[in-house]
């Protein structure tokens, strides 16, 4: 029976939660909305007791995990549940390989250090992006050419109705830039308690992005990678713990090979990749030029080394967030032509979900 669990401990999980908490702290934005109902789940059984409860109750279920890529904008109504799920294992593996198993709710950052210490090769261009190991793949992260689709094997998922807990393979999660399932048809049905990493005992490092070979001396090692893109992401990105922010807060624009030839012709500099059969454009490139990099608005702002991070300097509400972004876009379509579209995630859930 998928909600049947020992009564001392729906006693303790039921009397854990709270009402009208605020969520500032459980946001990067630092934004100051309340969860109506809020609990922490420390452990797959106290998560199906939330639940349940929840279920019983008829309100809605929130997952948060580190709140690092999430632009809350209102009070959030039903059950707030932060995903604090933990443990991690590894198993050999034929081929050289190493299968390394992560609860949802550990640091995605601690994952990468212990894999670069035990000399396993995969998630080291992943280094300090911040949030849980949950919201990895929700959003694919990504960065120097590595996205978590690459090394993921599975994903353990709960099924917010039933309770029931079952594996997905990687392949079948709908990842595609910044994108899954997650984000998309299964938001509010799966919760992320786990995911099972394939990671490589020989060498095989990708240093063909963002400059990373001509910031290492000598022969690259993992740990100098590793180095080499944390002080790379120190430079460019705003530490969330000092100045609240959620990372890129757009995605890079993919347009077709007509629509990148056109802009290449007007402005030479632009910067791009060639992406499947169409051009990623530069997303922080076409703001700085647009002139609003360093740019404040009321209590918000443009990040001074960093284009496509908006950064909150004083706010408790989105609203000036918002309103920034709404005349980026607009100044964006009105030069380029281009539509830039939001990375984190909006929540309270808005009721167009479809994908
Ligand atoms: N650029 C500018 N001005 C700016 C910012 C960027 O001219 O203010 C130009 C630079 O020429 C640079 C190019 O844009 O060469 C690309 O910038 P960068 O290398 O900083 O990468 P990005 O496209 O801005 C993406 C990811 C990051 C990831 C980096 C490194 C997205 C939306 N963002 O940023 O991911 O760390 O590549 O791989 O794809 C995140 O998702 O939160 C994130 C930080």
């Amino acid at each position: 029976m998928p909600f049947n669990t020992d009564d001392s401990l729906v006693q303790t999980v039921e009397a854990s939660i709270q009402k009208d908490v605020s969520l500032a702290t459980y946001n990067t934005f630092g934004f100051s909305y309340q969860a109506e109902y809020f609990a922490i789940a420390d452990s797959c059984e106290s998560l199906k007791v939330l639940l349940a409860w929840a279920n019983r109750s008829n309100v809605n279920v929130t997952m948060i995990g580190g709140g690092s890529n999430l632009l809350i904008s209102d009070h959030i109504g039903g059950l707030v549940i932060i995903n604090r799920l933990q443990g991690m294992q590894a198993h050999e593996h034929p081929n050289n390989l190493i299968c390394l198993t992560v609860s949802a709710g550990e640091k995605w950052h601690q994952v990468v250090e212990h894999a670069v210490e035990q000399s396993w090769y995969g998630i080291e261009n992943l280094a300090l992006i911040p949030g849980t190991v949950g919201a990895a793949p929700v959003q694919n992260i990504g960065a120097y050419g590595v996205e978590i689709k690459d090394v993921l094997a599975r994903v353990q998922v709960m099924d917010q109705t039933s309770g029931d807990v079952y594996w997905i393979n990687a392949k079948d999660c709908g990842f595609a830039y910044r994108d899954s399932h997650f984000k998309g048809k299964w938001k509010n049905k799966l919760i992320i308690t786990s995911v099972e990493l394939m990671l490589k005992k020989q060498a095989d490092l990708l240093l063909s992005y963002g400059g990373l070979a001509n910031r290492i001396d000598g022969e690259p090692t993992l740990r100098k990678v590793f180095d080499t893109v944390c002080a790379v992401r120190a430079e460019k990105l705003p530490n969330p713990e000092t100045l609240s922010n959620a990372g890129s807060f757009f995605k890079n624009p993919i347009v077709s090979q007509e629509q990148h030839n056109e802009l290449k012709k007007r402005f030479s500099d632009l910067v791009s990749f060639a992406f499947e059969d169409n051009f990623k454009l530069a997303a922080g490139w076409l703001i700085d030029q647009a002139g609003w990099k360093g740019k404040k608005s009321k209590g918000v702002g443009v990040y001074d080394k960093q284009a496509l991070v908006l950064v909150n300097y004083t706010e408790q509400s989105a609203d000036a967030l918002l309103d920034l972004e709404t005349q980026i876009k607009q100044s964006i379509l009105e030069r380029y032509g281009v539509e830039l579209e939001r990375e984190p995630v909006q929540l309270p859930v808005q009721s167009n979900t479809a994908h």
